[in-house]
C-alpha cells in the first residue's frame, strides 16, 4: 500500500487565522444555527467552563449547532447519533489534521493524533499488535511496582496532592515502558522526563500566549524541551538499532520492530513522532482519571466499600496481575467506567469536514470545524438519568448493553479508537488498587472540585486528599458517613 507522509502544516498562526477566515467566509451552504454572533464574554467562558454552555445550546438548537469561538464558527455535534456519525459510519468524512489537532504538530509531528487516510491506517496497522492485551501484559508489573514505590511517600494522617503525585508516578510508568528508559537517570529518563512535562505544558497555557513567538515565549520554550526530549529519543532509537537495548518488551522496541504487510518497518522519525504521540495522548489522561476517580470513591463511601471489598475477595491483599486487572475486578471497572462518563479527559473530539453534510435536520458545510463532545454527550439526561449522580451501576454489563450505540465514548470510537485504551486502563486500575489495598483517601474537608479542561479535564487546582488507615468495607461506609457529620 502506498502511504505517503502528509505536507507539513504551517506554524504561523497568523496564517492559520487567515486560511480559517477565508474558509469560513467561502464555506459551500449555510451553517447550523446556534452563539453565532462574535462576544468576547462567551469566548473567555468557553475556554474555562464549556459545559453549561454546550447543554444550554443543545435545548435551545438541538444536537447540531454553531458556536462563534473567537474568530471561528465552530459545529458541535452532541449525543448518541452524532457521535456514531463522526466515529463510525462517516468517520472518512472528518480530518484530524486539518483540526485544531494540527497545534499538535510542532511537539508530536506525524503521530496517530496528527495523520488521516491511508497514512494513518499503514501506522496503526504496525502499531495496533503493540497494543494487544497479551502485548501489553509485560507492563503490568512495571505500573504495580512504580506504585509500590511511589505509595512508601505516603503517610497516615498526612494530606497529599493525589493528582500531582500520580502525575510524577505516570511519567516514571510512561519512562519505563513506553521508551525504555530508567526515570531515575539523571541524563536520559528523568531529563525527557522533565522536558516533556515542560513541553506539554505549553498546551495548557492560554491561547493569546500561545501564538506568541520569539525569545522568551513559551512557544520558544516548547521548542527547546522539544530538542532535548529528541536528543534522547533519537539516541535510544539509534542504540536499539545497532541492536544494544533491543527486545526488551517496552513500547518503543515494539515500535522499532514492527512491520507492515510489505515487511516495511517505520523510520527513525516515524517512530520518534509515534512514540511521543503515544506519551502526550496518555499522560494527562490517565492522571487526570485516576484523580477523578479516587475523588468519587471518597465521596460514595458505598461504592467504595464495594471497590475494597472486590478487592480482599479477588486479591487478599496480594498485588494484581494482568488478568486481574484486565476483567476480574468488575466493582473498580464499573466505577471506572462511571467516572469517564462524568471526566472523560478527552473531552472533545475536533474535526475539519471534507464534504458537507446534512444531520439531525441541519446542514454542514464542507470545509466546517466540528467537534463531538464526550463530556456534554455524557450528560444528557434522556441518555443517563440523573446524568450529574455518579452511579457505577449504570455499567453492569446489562445496562451497559442497553446504551444506544455512540452514547459513551470516553475513548473515541471505530477504527480510530483510543489505541491505548487497554494499556491505560489498567494503569488506572494498578496504581489505584494498590493505594486502596493500603490507605483510604479522604476528601480535604470544605474542598469543592471544578474542572479545568485545557488541554484534557483535569482537578483545578489540583486534588488534595487526606491520607487515612484503610478500613475494611464494612468500616469504609461507617467511618466515611462518621466522618461527614
Ligand atoms: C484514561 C485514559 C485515556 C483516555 C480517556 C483516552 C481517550 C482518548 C480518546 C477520546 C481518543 C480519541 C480522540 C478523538 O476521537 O478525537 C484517544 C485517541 C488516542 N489515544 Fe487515548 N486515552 C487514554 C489513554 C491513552 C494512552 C495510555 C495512550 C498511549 C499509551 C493513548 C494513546 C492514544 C492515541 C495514539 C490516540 C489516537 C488513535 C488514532 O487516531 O488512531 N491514550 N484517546
Amino acid at each position: 500500500m502506498s502511504a505517503v507522509a502528509p505536507p507539513p502544516v504551517s506554524e504561523s498562526p497568523l496564517a492559520r487565522i487567515l486560511d480559517d477566515v477565508r474558509g469560513e467566509l467561502t464555506a459551500h451552504g449555510s451553517f447550523p444555527p446556534g452563539l453565532t454572533d462574535f462576544n468576547v464574554e462567551r469566548t473567555h467562558r468557553m475556554s474555562r467552563d464549556p459545559l453549561p454552555i454546550l447543554l444550554a445550546a443543545y435545548e435551545r438548537y438541538g444536537p447540531v449547532f454553531s458556536v462563534r469561538i473567537m474568530h471561528m464558527r465552530q459545529v458541535f455535534m452532541l449525543g448518541p447519533r452524532a457521535n456514531h456519525h463522526v466515529l463510525v459510519s462517516h468517520a472518512d468524512n472528518f480530518r484530524w489534521r486539518e483540526s485544531s489537532f494540527g497545534d499538535l504538530i510542532p511537539l508530536l509531528g506525524d503521530g496517530l493524533l496528527t495523520i488521516d487516510g491511508d497514512y494513518h491506517r499503514r501506522a496503526r496497522r504496525i502499531m495496533l499488535p503493540g497494543f494487544h492485551r497479551e502485548a501489553i501484559a509485560a507492563s503490568a508489573q512495571t505500573m504495580v511496582a512504580e506504585a509500590d514505590r511511589a505509595l512508601e511517600e505516603w503517610e497516615v494522617g498526612e494530606a497529599i496532592d493525589v493528582y500531582a503525585w500520580t502525575r510524577r508516578l505516570a511519567m516514571r510508568i510512561a519512562m519505563r515502558a513506553l521508551l525504555g528508559l530508567d526515570p531515575d537517570d539523571a541524563d536520559k529518563g528523568a531529563l525527557a522526563a522533565e522536558h516533556f512535562e515542560r513541553a506539554l505544558a505549553f498546551y495548557g497555557t492560554e491561547y493569546p500566549l500561545r501564538i506568541l513567538r520569539g525569545p522568551r515565549t513559551p512557544w520558544r520554550r516548547m521548542q527547546a524541551s522539544r530538542g532535548v526530549l529528541d536528543e534522547i529519543v533519537y539516541a535510544e532509537i539509534a542504540r536499539r538499532r545497532t541492536g544494544s537495548g533491543s527486545g526488551r518488551g517496552d513500547v518503543l522496541s515494539m515500535l522499532l520492530e514492527a512491520t507492515d504487510e510489505e515487511g516495511a518497518r517505520l523510520s527513525d522519525r516515524e517512530v520518534r513522532d509515534q512514540a511521543t504521540t503515544l506519551m502526550f495522548a496518555g499522560h494527562d489522561t490517565t492522571t487526570s482519571t485516576i484523580s477523578f476517580l479516587l475523588y468519587e470513591l471518597a465521596r460514595h463511601p458505598h461504592a467504595l466499600a464495594r471497590v475494597v471489598a472486590e478487592q480482599d475477595r479477588v486479591l487478599g491483599g496480594r498485588s494484581p496481575g494482568p488478568a486481574e486487572l484486565h476483567s476480574q475486578l468488575p466493582e473498580l471497572a464499573m466505577a471506572l467506567d462511571e467516572t469517564l462518563r462524568l471526566y472523560p479527559a478527552a473531552w472533545i473530539g475536533p474535526r475539519r469536514a471534507v464534504e458537507g453534510f446534512e444531520l439531525e435536520g441541519r446542514h454542514v458545510p464542507a470545509g466546517a470545524y466540528v467537534n463531538y463532545c464526550s463530556w456534554a454527550s455524557h450528560r444528557l439526561p434522556e441518555v443517563f438519568p440523573e446524568p450529574e449522580a455518579f452511579v457505577p451501576e449504570r455499567f453492569s454489563p446489562d445496562r451497559r448493553a442497553a446504551l444506544p450505540k455512540g452514547a459513551y465514548v470516553p475513548f473515541g470510537g471505530g477504527s480510530r479508537t483510543c489505541i491505548g485504551m487497554r494499556f491505560g486502563q489498567m494503569e488506572i486500575k494498578a496504581i489505584v488498587t494498590r493505594l486502596l489495598q493500603r490507605f483510604h483517601p479522604e476528601l480535604k474537608p470544605g474542598r469543592t472540585m471544578t474542572v479545568r479542561q485545557m488541554p484534557t479535564l483535569s482537578p483545578r487546582g489540583g486534588m488534595p486528599m487526606l491520607v487515612r488507615e484503610r478500613l475494611g468495607a464494612e468500616e469504609t461506609v461507617v467511618g466515611s458517613l462518621a466522618s461527614e457529620t
